[in-house]
């Protein structure tokens, strides 16, 4: 079974009205306006799309942060990229990333739900999250983690009744391959990451990873490509910023080694 991971394409605009200017989008579209936009290019996403209907992979994953300040203007953009893959018959997994959940405006809100629900082909809905679909061999668990923040904190919070849910999930006899799809990664210890990116609320489910209750946990917000995976395919894999390194993750799951192949892999080249 071969999955197709991208994460953090980061569609960016101006401010879409003047209450913007009252709260944390001010700060993102200015970061949009005099970082982003040199770093990220969305020229990749379109490539990225191209790609994976040209692979046709049995499933595709996109954990989040398609935005940079979750305005509505921000989702057309990154959903008109998105739709060939959406309308494609591939199955298709989205997650809203932080910058996706930026703030509480009910314009803002309800633009990042009604992105879940596009792009999940109406199979998931933001408010049922967390929840549980079997694809192929492979049992994938959803869970949102990116909630509103203050002005400076880019952290996620892994919400006592998602933790719980996990773990009711991976207390039942396994019998087969469990993926958790995440906007953070759940180890600690990357460098990258630093105090106001961390998920809050983790340990427990990193703990599951780490006893192989979960196999593989699939995230982004590290914006560079990073796997943590043992000799047989567990771990963890951060895609990278689809547009700011072309940078995507392709696992292949052999059933019959029960292992996972993972690469970390640009379409730069
Ligand atoms: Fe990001
Ligand atoms: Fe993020």
């Amino acid at each position: 079974m071969k999955i197709i991971h991208f994460s953090d394409a980061h569609a960016g605009g101006p401010a879409e009205d003047w209450l913007a200017y009252l709260d944390k989008r001010w700060v993102g579209v200015f970061n949009f306006n005099f970082r982003r936009k040199f770093q990220h290019d969305l020229s990749m996403l379109e490539k990225t799309v191209t790609y994976v209907l040209d692979v046709k992979p049995d499933l595709a994953v996109c954990t989040g942060d398609i935005t940079s300040t979750g305005q509505p203007g921000e989702f057309e953009k990154a959903l008109k990229i998105l739709a060939p893959l959406r309308d494609s018959q591939i199955p298709f997994i989205f997650i809203p990333g932080n910058h996706d959940c930026y703030v509480r405006h009910p314009k803002c809100v309800n633009a990042m739900k009604s992105a879940v629900r596009y792009l999940n082909r109406n199979r998931i809905d933001f408010d049922a999250l967390p929840s549980v679909i079997k694809i192929g061999q492979i049992e994938f668990i959803i869970v949102n983690e990116s909630f509103p923040t203050n002005l400076l904190s880019s952290c996620g919070y892994l919400r006592k009744n998602s933790a719980d849910f996990i773990k009711r999930i991976c207390s039942s006899n396994k019998t087969c391959p469990r993926v958790l799809i995440g906007h953070y990664p759940l180890f600690e210890d990357h460098p990258l990451l630093r105090i106001r990116h961390r998920l809050w609320g983790q340990k427990d489910v990193l703990n599951l990873l780490k006893d192989g209750k979960i196999d593989l946990s699939l995230c982004g917000h590290v914006h560079f490509p990073n796997s943590r995976i043992n000799e047989r395919g567990r771990g963890e894999i951060c895609a990278g910023s689809v547009t700011r390194n072309a940078s995507i993750a392709i696992i292949d799951y052999d059933d019959k080694k029960d292992i996972f192949n993972c690469e970390n892999f640009s379409l730069k080249i």
